[in-house]
């Protein structure tokens, strides 16, 4: 076992981290403010290769191994959770899933222009009245000649306004439960759909979550994204890549946190004396220490196994869970060592607090991953 970074990872470390610190945070605040989309952001990050990390050279991406994906992640993360939202949105549910299950023509035709940040992706599984239970998604694909038509509604898609290729689930044969799930890619040019974007969230303000509106949509065969009933097996792989990323961009935040903590608390006085010198202060910053350093780590394990190209859903899962919780945790301790200033967007940590709950909800909740968790410690389903 190695705890070191290669000398490749720590470049891209402090790659990432200069650029998230230069272009990213300074205009977090102001972009949370005016829920204004990071595409000035975006543009910036495409040239340094970072919309497109772990998808190899041949298809326009950076060809990195998946704990350095992290690494970028943490750092965007730290920076902004609305642009490492819509980062993960890009690389690991769409970018990735088209990489594992798209044919030679479909890898070939969206992975470079993904990757430039000329098109952006959206993932459309959830729907009003279907979140935790995705295997009975209601959308609906009818074959019609060399086409599909879909219909349905998708909700809480984050980038589904600004997408011009969606990943959308829809159901070719209802009768077959979740078997008849299928995956489908829509280039919004050639086969427009309408969107709605989403507005009052509690945070990711400047990430847009939009819900899809299919009327009808006519798609080609050729855009089908693997064989017809694959759909379900397709999102959970795409929610194994994706989980992970939440979980790095989770760290991020936790670390952010934990900066902004040390910089108020060791400047700030109180009592005669900075209250970084006061021993529950600096419990408080020990905890968020301690937890985002676990935390990290089982990132770093989950990055491991997708190196090897093994299965990784369990040890996923326990970093997405695990990251999650202690993002939450953390922001909170930061806004207490701030006091009121904490409570004001003056300093950066309310919109981390803010930013930091939908982790325990998006791409699938807290109790969704102590339930895959669970399923294999017991053995036992607990769904049924
Ligand atoms: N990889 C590949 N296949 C998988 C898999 C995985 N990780 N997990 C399950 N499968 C396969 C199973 O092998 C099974 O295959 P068979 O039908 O051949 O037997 C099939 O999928 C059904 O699996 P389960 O029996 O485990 O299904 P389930 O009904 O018990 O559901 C669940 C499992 C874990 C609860 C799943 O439904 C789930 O993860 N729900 C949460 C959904 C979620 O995360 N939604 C987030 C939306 S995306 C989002 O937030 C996007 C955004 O824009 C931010």
């Amino acid at each position: 076992m190695d705890f070191d970074l290669s000398q490749e990872q720590q470049e891209i470390h402090k790659l990432a981290n200069e650029f998230a610190d230069r272009e990213i945070a300074p205009g977090a605040r102001e972009r949370d403010r005016a829920e204004r989309f990071p595409w000035d952001v975006l543009k910036k990050m495409a040239p340094i290769g970072f919309l497109g990390g772990p998808i190899p050279e041949e298809y326009g991406g950076m060809g990195v191994d998946f704990i350095s994906h992290a690494i970028i992640t943490e750092a965007i993360g730290r920076a902004d959770s609305s642009v490492r939202t819509t980062l993960s949105v890009q690389i690991s549910l769409v970018e990735i899933t088209i990489l594992k299950f798209g044919t030679e023509e479909q890898k070939r035709t969206w992975l470079p222009r993904l990757c430039k940040g000329e098109v952006i992706g959206c993932f459309g599984l959830t729907e009003p009245a279907v979140g935790s239970d995705a295997t009975r998604l209601q959308a609906t694909a009818k074959r019609d000649g060399n086409d599909w038509i879909l219909n349905g509604r998708k909700t809480w898609i984050s980038n589904g306004s600004v997408a011009k290729l969606a990943l959308v689930f829809a159901n070719a044969d209802p009768a077959k439960g979740h078997k008849g799930i299928t995956a489908f890619l829509i280039d919004r040019e050639k086969s427009p759909y309408r969107s709605q974007a989403l507005h009052g969230k509690l945070g990711l303000r400047s990430s847009d979550s939009s819900e899809l509106i299919l009327d009808n949509v006519r798609v080609p065969d050729a855009m089908r994204l693997g064989p017809v009933g694959d759909g379900f097996k397709i999102a959970m792989a795409a929610l194994d890549s994706g989980r992970y990323s939440v979980a790095a961009g989770a760290v991020g935040q936790a670390q952010a946190a934990i900066d902004a903590s040390v910089a108020y608390a060791t400047q700030r006085h109180a009592f005669g004396k900075p209250i970084a010198a006061h021993q529950l202060v600096q419990e408080l910053i020990a905890d968020m220490v301690v937890e985002t350093e676990a935390a990290r780590l089982l990132v770093y394990r989950a990055g491991h196994l997708k190196n090897k190209g093994v299965a990784s859903t369990r040890e996923t899962s326990i970093a997405k869970l695990y990251a999650g919780e202690i993002a939450q945790r953390a922001c909170d301790n930061a806004i207490q060592i701030h006091g009121g200033y904490g409570f004001s967007d003056e300093f950066p940590v309310e919109r981390l607090w803010r930013d930091a709950r939908v982790n325990r909800l998006y791409e699938g909740t807290t109790q969704i991953q102590k339930l895959i968790i669970g399923r294999f410690a017991t053995g036992i389903d607990a769904i049924g």
